[in-house]
């Protein structure tokens, strides 16, 4: 199959490029290198062009004729979004339109969206199924929400069938060390606890220690990066065998509180570093936990990494070769 991966250098996407790349699969990765990293791209071609260039994107589907669309690229912080909400309504929502009239001119009618658990906002119930209402509380969580919208009109005025993944926490790297996370700034707990395990920042930063939760801190349900890519590729064997459109959770269903994490890190790296206790962020929610029993159910995942101690220690070797390829001094 030829697939286009847009973000495909960026965190997430370079790590199912590589597993497309080994299935013998053609791949063309569009991305504008905003987030992403020209040398995470190890299998296909990497096209430099913005989402917002609709005649860039015509004339790549033209030439290419792709069979699907897997479509990672956009803006991730939750924190940033609140600063600049124009920025990730363009990004994450204006964004998919240009896409989606490039998929229905060139007839390409499968397509992955990357979506995230933001959409749930502040959930009253845990964990969470794909029939809870979507609530954003904020401008990311907004604009993947419109993105989804606009995919099921798209689906529902069109051949095209789309699956939207809504991701819980991705965390973890590549099994073989090629690959991990890389965001600048990083904002994630996990990659943030290592560096501090590492030395290279100060400490790490717990926000909000006084939640109805068992110790009082955030409960995530983190799911490794490789995981959450077997889910992509079994998304895409149900579109390509003509799947109707449907919405995943991906998640283990289980989560691990902030204090958790730290204490795994510790364990996992072996080293000590200090913990600044602080006030709680606007729009965390105590509890973000998947029932991902639908896509086990429908689609057949049966996750191999769900073993904190196992994501923790692919995203220690990752942080390990970084800091030795880059040394940096990052700051709380
Ligand atoms: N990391 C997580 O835990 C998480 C959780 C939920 C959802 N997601 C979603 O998964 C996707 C990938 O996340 P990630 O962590 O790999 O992020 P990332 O920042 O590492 O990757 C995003 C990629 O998209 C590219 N990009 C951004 N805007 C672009 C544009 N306008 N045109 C072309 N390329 C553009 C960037 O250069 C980067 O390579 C995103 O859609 C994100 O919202 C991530």
């Amino acid at each position: 199959m030829k697939i286009l991966v847009t973000g495909g250098a960026g965190y997430i996407g370079s790590h199912m490029v590589k597993r497309l790349g080994e299935r013998g699969h053609e791949i063309v990765v569009y991305d504008n290198l905003s987030s992403g990293y020209r040398d995470a791209v190890l299998y296909g071609s990497l096209v430099i062009g913005d989402l917002s260039d609709y005649g860039k994107l015509c004339r790549l589907f033209g030439k290419e004729g792709f069979d699907a669309v897997i479509h990672f690229a956009a803006s991730i912080s939750v924190e940033e979004s609140v600063r600049k909400p124009l920025m990730y309504y363009r990004n994450n929502a204006a964004n998919i339109f240009h896409l989606l009239e490039a998929c229905l001119r060139y007839r390409v009618n499968n397509f992955i969206f990357s979506s995230t658990a933001a959409v749930y906002g502040n959930p009253s119930e845990t964990p969470l199924t794909e029939k809870v209402s979507i609530q954003p509380v904020n401008p990311y969580g907004f604009s993947k929400m419109m993105a989804e919208q606009a995919l099921q009109d798209t689906s529902r005025s069109s051949e095209l069938r789309y699956v939207s993944l809504r991701y819980f926490n991705a965390a973890g790297a590549d099994p073989e060390g090629e690959l991990g996370e890389r965001h600048d700034p990083e904002t994630h707990l996990i990659p943030l606890a290592i560096r501090a395990a590492l030395g290279s920042r100060e400490g790490v930063t717990m926000f909000g220690t006084d939640y109805d939760t068992p110790d009082g801190t955030c409960i995530r349900d983190y799911i490794h990066v490789r995981d959450l890519i077997d889910a992509h590729l079994l998304a895409l064997d149900y579109l390509m065998s003509g799947g109707s459109s449907r919405v995943f959770n991906c998640g283990y269903g289980r989560g691990y509180s902030v204090r958790e994490i730290v204490e795994a890190v510790r364990r996992v790296t072996g080293a000590e570093f200090k913990v600044i206790e602080t006030g709680r962020r606007e729009g965390d929610p105590p509890y973000l936990i998947a029932d991902s029993s639908r896509i086990r159910a429908e689609l057949g995942w049966v996750p191999a990494c769900d073993d904190i101690d196992y994501i923790i220690k692919t995203a220690w070797e990752w942080e390990k070769k970084l800091s030795s390829v880059q040394p940096q001094k990052h700051h709380l």
